[in-house]
Protein backbone atom coordinates (compact mmCIF):
# COMPACT_ATOMS: atom_id res chain seq x y z
CA UNK A 1 0.00 0.00 0.00
CA UNK A 2 1.45 3.44 -1.36
CA UNK A 3 1.43 6.71 1.20
CA UNK A 4 1.49 9.96 -1.17
CA UNK A 5 4.45 12.32 -0.19
CA UNK A 6 3.40 15.72 0.05
CA UNK A 7 5.33 18.52 -1.36
CA UNK A 8 6.31 21.97 0.72
CA UNK A 9 3.90 23.99 -1.68
CA UNK A 10 0.93 22.08 -1.63
CA UNK A 11 -2.46 23.88 -1.88
CA UNK A 12 -5.20 23.36 1.22
CA UNK A 13 -6.94 20.18 -0.34
CA UNK A 14 -3.04 18.05 0.00
CA UNK A 15 -2.58 20.05 3.45
CA UNK A 16 -6.60 18.42 4.35
CA UNK A 17 -4.47 15.03 3.14
CA UNK A 18 -1.95 15.37 4.56
CA UNK A 19 -3.80 15.50 8.14
CA UNK A 20 -5.77 12.55 7.15
CA UNK A 21 -2.73 10.59 5.94
CA UNK A 22 -2.20 9.03 9.43
CA UNK A 23 -1.67 5.04 8.98
CA UNK A 24 -4.92 3.96 10.13
CA UNK A 25 -6.17 0.31 10.09
CA UNK A 26 -9.17 -1.18 11.42
CA UNK A 27 -9.73 -1.43 15.03
CA UNK A 28 -11.47 -4.31 15.13
CA UNK A 29 -11.08 -8.03 13.84
CA UNK A 30 -14.02 -8.59 11.01
CA UNK A 31 -15.13 -11.44 9.16
CA UNK A 32 -14.64 -10.76 5.45
CA UNK A 33 -12.10 -7.87 5.80
CA UNK A 34 -10.42 -6.34 2.45
CA UNK A 35 -7.38 -5.94 3.87
CA UNK A 36 -5.18 -8.91 1.95
CA UNK A 37 -7.01 -7.61 -1.22
CA UNK A 38 -5.94 -3.69 -0.82
CA UNK A 39 -3.00 -3.90 -3.38
CA UNK A 40 -5.09 -6.19 -6.04
CA UNK A 41 -7.68 -3.22 -5.24
CA UNK A 42 -5.65 -0.46 -6.25
CA UNK A 43 -5.59 -1.31 -9.76
CA UNK A 44 -9.34 -1.45 -9.52
CA UNK A 45 -10.34 1.76 -7.91
CA UNK A 46 -11.82 4.73 -10.72
CA UNK A 47 -9.26 6.54 -12.90
CA UNK A 48 -11.30 9.34 -11.36
CA UNK A 49 -10.05 8.49 -7.39
CA UNK A 50 -6.57 8.52 -8.32
CA UNK A 51 -6.65 11.98 -10.23
CA UNK A 52 -8.21 13.70 -6.95
CA UNK A 53 -11.57 13.93 -9.08
CA UNK A 54 -13.87 12.15 -6.87
CA UNK A 55 -14.72 14.03 -3.30
CA UNK A 56 -17.29 11.38 -1.87
CA UNK A 57 -16.78 8.54 -0.43
CA UNK A 58 -19.68 5.96 0.14
CA UNK A 59 -19.25 2.32 2.16
CA UNK A 60 -22.80 0.69 2.75
CA UNK A 61 -21.29 -2.14 4.22
CA UNK A 62 -18.64 -0.88 6.08
CA UNK A 63 -17.77 -3.72 8.91
CA UNK A 64 -13.71 -3.32 9.54
CA UNK A 65 -13.64 -0.54 7.41
CA UNK A 66 -9.85 -1.89 5.48
CA UNK A 67 -10.82 0.07 2.40
CA UNK A 68 -12.43 3.37 3.80
CA UNK A 69 -8.73 3.62 5.40
CA UNK A 70 -7.19 2.91 2.19
CA UNK A 71 -9.19 5.11 0.30
CA UNK A 72 -8.79 8.37 2.76
CA UNK A 73 -5.28 7.64 3.66
CA UNK A 74 -4.50 7.54 0.02
CA UNK A 75 -7.00 9.68 -2.50
CA UNK A 76 -7.59 13.07 -1.45
CA UNK A 77 -11.77 12.26 -0.56
CA UNK A 78 -12.87 15.18 1.27
CA UNK A 79 -16.51 13.39 2.62
CA UNK A 80 -16.56 9.79 3.88
CA UNK A 81 -20.22 8.11 4.67
CA UNK A 82 -19.93 4.70 6.58
CA UNK A 83 -22.70 2.25 6.92
CA UNK A 84 -23.72 -1.11 8.46
CA UNK A 85 -26.51 -2.75 10.17
CA UNK A 86 -24.48 -3.98 12.92
CA UNK A 87 -25.45 -1.31 15.97
CA UNK A 88 -22.50 -2.24 17.93
CA UNK A 89 -19.90 -1.60 15.02
CA UNK A 90 -21.78 1.61 14.26
CA UNK A 91 -21.68 2.29 17.97
CA UNK A 92 -17.91 1.77 18.11
CA UNK A 93 -17.22 4.15 15.16
CA UNK A 94 -19.11 6.89 16.81
CA UNK A 95 -17.50 6.35 20.01
CA UNK A 96 -14.15 6.52 18.58
CA UNK A 97 -14.90 9.57 16.30
CA UNK A 98 -16.26 11.48 19.57
CA UNK A 99 -14.70 10.59 22.47
CA UNK A 100 -11.59 8.50 22.13
CA UNK A 101 -9.83 9.31 25.19
CA UNK A 102 -12.48 8.36 27.13
CA UNK A 103 -12.85 5.01 25.58
CA UNK A 104 -8.77 4.54 26.25
CA UNK A 105 -9.34 4.92 29.55
CA UNK A 106 -11.94 1.85 29.72
CA UNK A 107 -9.64 0.17 27.66
CA UNK A 108 -6.67 0.75 29.57
CA UNK A 109 -8.87 -0.62 32.94
CA UNK A 110 -9.65 -3.99 31.06
CA UNK A 111 -6.06 -4.71 29.76
CA UNK A 112 -4.66 -4.43 33.25
CA UNK A 113 -7.12 -6.47 34.64
CA UNK A 114 -7.00 -9.28 32.15
CA UNK A 115 -3.55 -9.42 31.83
CA UNK A 116 -2.98 -9.48 35.87
CA UNK A 117 -5.33 -12.63 35.94
CA UNK A 118 -4.35 -16.65 36.08
CA UNK A 119 -5.64 -18.14 32.81
CA UNK A 120 -8.55 -19.47 34.75
CA UNK A 121 -9.37 -16.02 35.84
CA UNK A 122 -9.18 -15.13 32.86
CA UNK A 123 -11.55 -17.17 31.44
CA UNK A 124 -14.35 -16.13 34.01
CA UNK A 125 -13.46 -12.49 33.42
CA UNK A 126 -14.29 -13.05 29.76
CA UNK A 127 -17.71 -14.92 30.02
CA UNK A 128 -18.48 -12.87 32.98
CA UNK A 129 -18.03 -9.59 30.28
CA UNK A 130 -19.82 -11.62 27.60
CA UNK A 131 -22.76 -12.35 30.02
CA UNK A 132 -23.10 -8.70 31.13
CA UNK A 133 -22.81 -7.37 27.59
CA UNK A 134 -25.40 -9.54 26.42
CA UNK A 135 -27.76 -8.38 29.54
CA UNK A 136 -26.92 -4.69 28.77
CA UNK A 137 -27.99 -4.64 25.35
CA UNK A 138 -31.79 -3.66 26.49
CA UNK A 139 -30.48 -0.75 28.49
CA UNK A 140 -28.49 0.60 25.68
CA UNK A 141 -30.17 3.35 22.90
CA UNK A 142 -28.43 3.06 19.88
CA UNK A 143 -30.23 6.33 18.25
CA UNK A 144 -29.11 8.71 20.42
CA UNK A 145 -25.47 9.38 21.85
CA UNK A 146 -24.71 8.55 25.73
CA UNK A 147 -22.09 8.45 28.09
CA UNK A 148 -23.05 4.50 28.36
CA UNK A 149 -22.12 4.26 25.08
CA UNK A 150 -18.50 4.53 25.77
CA UNK A 151 -18.26 1.43 28.29
CA UNK A 152 -20.11 -0.80 25.84
CA UNK A 153 -17.77 -0.05 23.01
CA UNK A 154 -14.50 -0.75 25.29
CA UNK A 155 -16.29 -4.20 25.91
CA UNK A 156 -16.87 -4.50 21.99
CA UNK A 157 -13.01 -3.98 21.58
CA UNK A 158 -12.15 -6.20 24.84
CA UNK A 159 -14.70 -9.30 23.52
CA UNK A 160 -13.13 -8.91 19.76
CA UNK A 161 -9.49 -8.98 20.78
CA UNK A 162 -9.99 -11.81 23.05
CA UNK A 163 -12.33 -13.76 21.65
CA UNK A 164 -11.91 -17.13 19.38
CA UNK A 165 -10.38 -16.31 15.96
CA UNK A 166 -11.73 -13.01 15.84
CA UNK A 167 -14.87 -14.09 15.01
CA UNK A 168 -17.16 -11.50 16.56
CA UNK A 169 -20.47 -13.31 16.03
CA UNK A 170 -24.35 -12.52 16.79
CA UNK A 171 -27.13 -15.21 17.41
CA UNK A 172 -30.07 -14.65 15.97
CA UNK A 173 -31.30 -12.72 19.18
CA UNK A 174 -28.58 -10.37 18.54
CA UNK A 175 -26.53 -11.71 21.63
CA UNK A 176 -22.43 -12.00 21.17
CA UNK A 177 -22.11 -15.80 21.60
CA UNK A 178 -17.88 -16.09 20.49
CA UNK A 179 -16.34 -18.66 22.75
CA UNK A 180 -13.16 -17.40 24.54
CA UNK A 181 -9.99 -17.22 21.78
CA UNK A 182 -6.09 -18.25 22.93
CA UNK A 183 -4.37 -15.68 22.94
CA UNK A 184 -1.04 -14.56 25.01
CA UNK A 185 -0.85 -11.28 25.17
CA UNK A 186 -3.93 -9.87 23.05
CA UNK A 187 -3.75 -6.19 22.11
CA UNK A 188 -6.57 -4.67 23.84
CA UNK A 189 -5.60 -1.46 23.23
CA UNK A 190 -3.44 -0.67 20.26
CA UNK A 191 -4.01 3.66 21.12
CA UNK A 192 -2.04 5.09 18.91
CA UNK A 193 -4.37 3.29 15.91
CA UNK A 194 -7.19 4.60 17.57
CA UNK A 195 -5.97 7.92 17.92
CA UNK A 196 -5.31 7.45 14.30
CA UNK A 197 -8.67 6.51 13.35
CA UNK A 198 -10.21 9.07 15.23
CA UNK A 199 -8.62 11.46 13.27
CA UNK A 200 -9.65 10.06 10.23
CA UNK A 201 -13.04 9.58 11.52
CA UNK A 202 -13.41 13.31 11.19
CA UNK A 203 -14.50 13.00 7.45
CA UNK A 204 -16.80 10.38 8.14
CA UNK A 205 -20.65 10.21 8.64
CA UNK A 206 -21.13 7.43 10.43
CA UNK A 207 -24.68 5.76 10.06
CA UNK A 208 -26.63 2.44 11.15
CA UNK A 209 -28.45 1.88 8.06
CA UNK A 210 -29.54 -0.79 5.65
CA UNK A 211 -27.62 -0.85 1.95
CA UNK A 212 -30.97 0.21 0.36
CA UNK A 213 -30.69 3.76 2.36
CA UNK A 214 -27.56 4.73 0.27
CA UNK A 215 -29.94 5.40 -2.83
CA UNK A 216 -31.13 8.47 -1.29
CA UNK A 217 -28.09 9.94 0.50
CA UNK A 218 -25.53 9.94 -2.37
CA UNK A 219 -24.17 13.03 -3.44
CA UNK A 220 -22.81 13.86 -6.84
CA UNK A 221 -19.18 12.81 -7.78
CA UNK A 222 -19.51 9.89 -5.56
CA UNK A 223 -17.64 6.62 -5.66
CA UNK A 224 -19.08 3.84 -3.58
CA UNK A 225 -17.69 0.82 -2.25
CA UNK A 226 -20.34 -2.64 -1.51
CA UNK A 227 -18.80 -5.36 0.34
CA UNK A 228 -21.71 -6.99 1.02
CA UNK A 229 -22.06 -10.42 2.92
CA UNK A 230 -20.97 -12.91 0.89
CA UNK A 231 -23.00 -15.19 -1.00
CA UNK A 232 -22.31 -18.58 0.83
CA UNK A 233 -19.90 -20.86 -1.47
CA UNK A 234 -20.40 -24.44 -0.01
CA UNK A 235 -23.58 -25.55 1.85
CA UNK A 236 -21.35 -25.53 5.27
CA UNK A 237 -19.33 -21.89 4.59
CA UNK A 238 -22.27 -19.82 5.76
CA UNK A 239 -20.91 -16.61 5.56
CA UNK A 240 -24.16 -14.92 5.82
CA UNK A 241 -24.12 -15.23 9.78
CA UNK A 242 -22.90 -11.57 10.67
CA UNK A 243 -25.99 -10.36 11.97
CA UNK A 244 -29.33 -11.80 13.13
CA UNK A 245 -31.34 -10.34 9.80
CA UNK A 246 -29.03 -12.61 7.61
CA UNK A 247 -28.26 -11.80 4.14
CA UNK A 248 -30.16 -14.05 1.45
CA UNK A 249 -29.90 -14.33 -1.92
CA UNK A 250 -32.98 -12.26 -2.05
CA UNK A 251 -30.64 -9.17 -0.98
CA UNK A 252 -28.03 -10.02 -3.25
CA UNK A 253 -30.69 -9.16 -5.84
CA UNK A 254 -31.98 -6.37 -4.42
CA UNK A 255 -28.35 -4.62 -4.27
CA UNK A 256 -27.64 -5.55 -7.85
CA UNK A 257 -30.92 -3.74 -8.28
CA UNK A 258 -29.79 -0.92 -6.43
CA UNK A 259 -26.12 -1.03 -8.39
CA UNK A 260 -27.86 -0.99 -11.66
CA UNK A 261 -29.85 2.31 -10.51
CA UNK A 262 -27.20 3.99 -9.05
CA UNK A 263 -25.44 3.09 -12.67
CA UNK A 264 -27.79 5.17 -14.22
CA UNK A 265 -26.53 8.68 -12.06
CA UNK A 266 -23.15 8.27 -13.26
CA UNK A 267 -21.10 7.24 -9.84
CA UNK A 268 -18.54 5.36 -10.02
CA UNK A 269 -19.22 1.69 -8.06
CA UNK A 270 -17.36 -1.24 -6.89
CA UNK A 271 -18.42 -4.40 -5.52
CA UNK A 272 -17.01 -7.74 -4.23
CA UNK A 273 -18.40 -11.03 -2.98
CA UNK A 274 -16.75 -14.52 -2.93
CA UNK A 275 -16.54 -16.43 -6.58
CA UNK A 276 -19.34 -19.23 -6.36
CA UNK A 277 -17.62 -20.56 -9.82
CA UNK A 278 -14.47 -21.54 -6.61
CA UNK A 279 -17.39 -24.49 -5.70
CA UNK A 280 -19.24 -24.75 -9.34
CA UNK A 281 -17.75 -23.65 -12.29
CA UNK A 282 -20.81 -23.61 -13.84
CA UNK A 283 -22.49 -21.25 -11.31
CA UNK A 284 -22.63 -17.86 -13.33
CA UNK A 285 -24.85 -16.34 -10.53
CA UNK A 286 -23.16 -13.20 -10.17
CA UNK A 287 -22.23 -13.40 -14.45
CA UNK A 288 -26.09 -13.29 -14.58
CA UNK A 289 -27.01 -10.35 -12.02
CA UNK A 290 -23.80 -8.36 -12.93
CA UNK A 291 -23.95 -8.77 -16.63
CA UNK A 292 -24.51 -5.17 -18.22
CA UNK A 293 -20.75 -4.73 -15.89
CA UNK A 294 -16.89 -5.44 -15.74
CA UNK A 295 -16.56 -8.44 -13.58
CA UNK A 296 -12.42 -9.07 -12.43
CA UNK A 297 -11.40 -11.90 -10.18
CA UNK A 298 -8.48 -11.83 -7.69
CA UNK A 299 -6.80 -13.77 -5.01
CA UNK A 300 -8.05 -14.20 -1.51
CA UNK A 301 -7.20 -16.54 1.37
CA UNK A 302 -10.09 -17.35 2.74
CA UNK A 303 -11.59 -20.12 5.71
CA UNK A 304 -13.82 -22.13 3.29
CA UNK A 305 -14.85 -24.76 5.76
CA UNK A 306 -17.32 -24.65 8.34
CA UNK A 307 -15.30 -24.76 11.64
CA UNK A 308 -12.68 -21.93 9.99
CA UNK A 309 -9.34 -23.96 10.31
CA UNK A 310 -8.47 -24.21 6.77
CA UNK A 311 -7.29 -21.39 4.45
CA UNK A 312 -7.44 -21.69 1.25
CA UNK A 313 -6.62 -19.40 -1.62
CA UNK A 314 -9.41 -18.97 -3.92
CA UNK A 315 -11.02 -16.13 -5.98
CA UNK A 316 -13.24 -13.65 -5.29
CA UNK A 317 -15.05 -11.52 -7.64
CA UNK A 318 -15.18 -7.66 -7.97
CA UNK A 319 -17.68 -5.54 -10.12
CA UNK A 320 -17.25 -2.21 -11.36
CA UNK A 321 -18.90 0.07 -13.37
CA UNK A 322 -16.30 1.53 -15.35
C1 LIG B 1 -18.15 -8.62 4.22
S1 LIG B 1 -18.57 -7.65 5.63
C2 LIG B 1 -17.74 -6.16 5.23
C3 LIG B 1 -16.27 -6.32 5.51
C4 LIG B 1 -15.47 -5.01 5.35
N1 LIG B 1 -15.32 -4.64 3.95
C5 LIG B 1 -14.09 -5.13 5.98
O1 LIG B 1 -13.06 -4.93 5.32
O2 LIG B 1 -14.04 -5.47 7.17
C6 LIG B 1 -20.27 -7.29 5.38
C7 LIG B 1 -20.89 -6.28 6.34
O3 LIG B 1 -22.26 -6.04 5.93
C8 LIG B 1 -23.04 -5.76 7.08
N2 LIG B 1 -24.46 -6.00 6.71
C9 LIG B 1 -25.17 -7.15 6.67
N3 LIG B 1 -26.42 -6.94 6.21
C10 LIG B 1 -26.52 -5.61 5.92
C11 LIG B 1 -27.54 -4.78 5.40
N4 LIG B 1 -28.73 -5.27 5.07
N5 LIG B 1 -27.28 -3.46 5.23
C12 LIG B 1 -26.07 -2.94 5.58
N6 LIG B 1 -25.05 -3.69 6.10
C13 LIG B 1 -25.25 -5.01 6.26
C14 LIG B 1 -22.48 -6.70 8.14
O4 LIG B 1 -22.79 -6.22 9.44
C15 LIG B 1 -20.98 -6.68 7.80
O5 LIG B 1 -20.30 -5.73 8.58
Amino acid sequence: MSYIEVEENDNKVEDLFYKYSVGARPFLKWVGGKRQLLTQFENLYPSELKQKEIKNYYEPFVGGGAVFYDVAQNYEIKNAFLYDINDELILSYKVIQKDVSKLLEFLYGYDKLYKHFSEIKQQEFYYDIRHKYNLDRSNINYEKYDEKWIPRVAQTIFLNKTCFNGLFRFNSKGGFNSPQGNYKNPNIVDESNLLNVSKLLEIATIKKADFREVKRDVKDNSFLYFDPPYRPISKSASFTAYNKSGFSEFEQFQLAELFIGLDKFGHKLMLSNSDPKNIDPNDNFFDNIYSNFKISRVDAKRSINSDGTKRNLIKEIVVTNY
